[in-house]
């Protein structure tokens, strides 16, 4: 049954090697030109963007039956040889010898060749893969993941599976989705009338996890360098385009990191990934390029010979006051910089990645280390152009006694956190890391304006389907 190869290895093999070859291909059809004699199928199996050209003729038995048949989205499996193309847009096509049709597909099909919207497309989730775009981002997002590994890989970095399950809230913004089998129309109580989480699976109130950063400084603190990349869960209500309920982060943490080399390992690191695309998936790219973001590939380029901006976020702050530009978000030193501001640095004031540091502790989790000045913290946010924050990241706070102050002023519960501070008890070092939210990443690399189209299918409030 299965087919020699796909379109993919086709491709990569050179016309000379394949010419007059037969050989054996399945797919779907995206498009199909019939006329009396001969029909032009456009086939694509998504392993590649361009679709292969199939030509069949009436010498085929039940031609005319079987093109009947053949319509978009059918899927087909074709025998052939494979000959020089005389069309233009293809060097080889295959001049068909056997056509079965495996699945046909009823006019109700709603991937008709026409645009849709992408609001329409995130209806059918389960069939946009077979999209153009969606097949560009699929594929740019598995290659993105591939490189994520390969360039932590190959410079020793240790891959840490963290738990999905926790206790902790590692931001401390009380996001939480809470993980329970207590039954909801009966919940136990204890005797002051509280939730008996002593009855729960875990024997405590437990949540789906916003970030492995906790666990991954555990193996740091032991372990060197290491980085975790998983999916990460937060219950905000936001309904932007940068942001899901669902999304998965790339969390690097190295001992004796302080926040300068953190930075630096941030930059080379989105440089190397924007280097891998544009060198491993120039065709999806040039799609991007002209549906989807005009310029994307030269912005792209631009930013990976770039040196990326450092400023503290104090800077950012008097940048944004002395600007003329008016933000909807009023701007004062102690706010949390909204995506208008962060936009406006990266894209109209720097044009480039912007790395903010040293932001008030107020606004920033409890784990980031405490800068001399008493009011800021050793973080750093890598700002990008249409994005804004790509990375969160910071130096942690290695100091026993001030880390244990830190997570009482959040009024979160010590104990929960022995084991963190224990990691500062014993044999306590310098140590940093950041997270790249995975989705985001995507959306700069391909230019996608919402951040549900960059993952297949993403969660938010009110929308889990599929
Ligand atoms: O800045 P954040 O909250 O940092 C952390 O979670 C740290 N524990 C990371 C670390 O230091 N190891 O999140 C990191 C990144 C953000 O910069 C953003 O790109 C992404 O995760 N992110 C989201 N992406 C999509 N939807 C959301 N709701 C997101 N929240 C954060
Ligand atoms: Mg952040």
């Amino acid at each position: 049954m299965k087919p020699d190869l796909l379109l993919k290895e086709l491709y990569q093999k050179n016309t000379e090697e394949l010419l007059g070859k037969n050989i054996k291909l399945c797919g779907w059809i995206r498009s199909a030109r019939h006329q009396k004699t001969f029909s032009f199928l456009a086939l694509n199996d998504g392993s590649v963007f361009h679709p292969f050209q199939v030509v069949i003729d009436d010498s085929l038995t039940d031609y005319q039956d079987l093109v009947s048949k053949l319509n978009t989205g059918c899927s087909v499996c074709v025998e052939g040889e494979l000959v020089q193309s005389p069309g233009k847009g293809q060097s080889i096509e295959m001049k068909a010898t056997n056509v079965t049709l495996l699945g046909a597909c009823p006019e109700d099909y709603p991937l008709q060749k026409k645009r849709h919207s992408f609001e329409f497309l995130r209806s059918i989730a389960h069939l946009r893969p077979r999209t153009n775009t969606q097949g560009s981002v699929a594929r740019v997002r598995s290659r993105l993941s591939f490189a994520a590994h390969r360039y932590l890989q190959e410079r020793n970095f240790l891959y840490l599976q963290s738990p999905i399950i926790t206790a902790s809230d590692c931001e401390g913004a009380g996001e939480l989705f809470q993980v329970t089998t207590l039954p909801l129309t009966n919940i136990p109580t204890t005797d002051d009338n509280k939730i008996d989480f002593k009855q729960d699976f875990f024997g405590k109130a437990t949540y789906l996890t916003v970030s492995g950063q906790l666990n991954a400084e555990s193996y740091a603190c032991g372990l060197s360098k290491t980085y975790t990349f998983g999916p990460t869960f937060r219950a905000e209500n936001s309904n932007t385009s940068r942001h899901i309920a669902e999304f998965w982060m790339i969390e690097p943490e190295v001992a004796f990191n302080d926040l300068s080399d953190n930075i630096d390992l941030a930059e080379d690191y989105l440089k190397y990934l924007i280097n891998d695309i544009l060198e491993n998936c120039p065709e999806d790219l040039e799609f991007f390029d002209k549906f989807i973001e005009k310029g994307l590939i030269d912005r792209l380029q631009k930013i990976k010979d770039s040196s990326f901006e450092r400023l503290s976020y104090t800077k950012a702050i008097d940048l944004l006051l002395n600007s003329k530009k008016s933000f909807q978000y009023e701007v004062k030193w102690g706010c949390d910089l909204q995506s208008e501001h962060e936009r406006y640095i990266a894209e109209e004031v720097f044009k480039k990645p912007v790395v903010l540091t040293d932001y008030p502790k107020e606004i920033k989790a409890f784990y980031m280390r405490d800068n001399d000045d008493g009011k800021t913290v050793a973080a750093m946010d890598v700002l990008v152009p249409r994005i804004g924050e790509l990375i969160g990241g910071s130096q942690r706070e290695e100091r026993l006694d001030v880390l244990e102050e830190k997570i009482k002023q959040t009024g979160m519960p010590v104990e929960n956190y022995s084991w963190y501070m224990d990691l500062r008890k014993y044999g306590s070092v310098v140590h940093s890391g950041f997270g790249i939210g995975f989705e985001r990443l995507v959306q700069f690399v391909t230019g996608i304006e919402n951040i549900r189209d960059a993952i297949a299918f993403p969660r938010a409030p009110k929308t889990a389907e599929f």
